[in-house]
């Protein structure tokens, strides 16, 4: 059963926005019981934006600053404020490709959820799937955790292994892992919004 208060999320993303148009059309389906408040990027022209216009879902660009893989503290300020001027229960980050520590995830302690395309503690960090191809696995995946101080390291939430194939490519592998992350993050929100593990249940340690 549903409970009556919808979970209201705070998506983020730098991307094409592939998960997040699978979370958007989940929640229209009635198959998540959740709103999305507000889409944010760090990046002007991503597709994420844009899809989140089209379907009517505030969205935002806030620029980053200076840094190349984290928001520098105007910017993070800025995104604390947006997402709790929206009144955001859960952060999901989607395709965010910049590290959040220290002052977000003290403002959103426990509370902030992220998809990876491997089989975390395996390959964690950018392309994760060349990573996983590179090394020659035969099974990689996608996982959903909670977001902690570290890169990809919070406790695992959900995951979906795919197999590699003979003659993949980059970007075949990567075709196929987001295809199952298409279907993991749309579930694993709906478990978390029908209260499957309590949201703000974790604390995050001072850096
Ligand atoms: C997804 O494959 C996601 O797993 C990955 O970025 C892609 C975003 O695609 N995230 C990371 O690598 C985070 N470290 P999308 O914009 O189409 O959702």
């Amino acid at each position: 059963m549903h409970s009556a208060k919808k979970l209201r999320l705070g998506v983020l993303g730098s991307g094409k926005g592939s998960n997040f148009v699978a979370i958007a059309q989940a929640i229209q389906n009635g198959s998540v019981p959740a709103e999305v408040a507000l889409v944010v990027s760090d990046v002007a022209d991503a597709g994420i934006l844009q899809h989140a216009q089209e379907r009517g879902i505030p969205a935002r660009f806030i620029p980053p600053g200076a840094f190349r893989t984290k928001l520098d503290p105007t910017a993070e300020a800025a995104f604390i404020q947006a997402l709790q001027d929206a009144q955001v229960d859960l952060v999901v980050l989607a395709g965010f490709m910049r590290i959040l520590k220290g002052d977000f995830l003290r403002a959103f302690e426990g509370r902030v959820v992220n998809i990876h395309p491997s089989l975390l503690p395996s390959f964690p960090g950018l392309e994760a799937w060349k990573q996983a191809l590179n090394y020659g696995v035969k099974v990689t995946g996608c996982t959903v955790h909670w977001v902690d101080q570290g890169v990809d390291t919070g406790p695992i939430l959900a995951q979906q292994a795919v197999p590699v194939l003979e003659g993949d490519t980059v970007a075949s592998l990567h075709q196929r892992i987001q295809e199952a992350e298409r279907t993991l993050y749309p579930e694993t929100l709906a478990r978390l919004a029908d209260g499957a593990w309590p949201v703000k249940a974790r604390s995050i340690p001072n850096p």
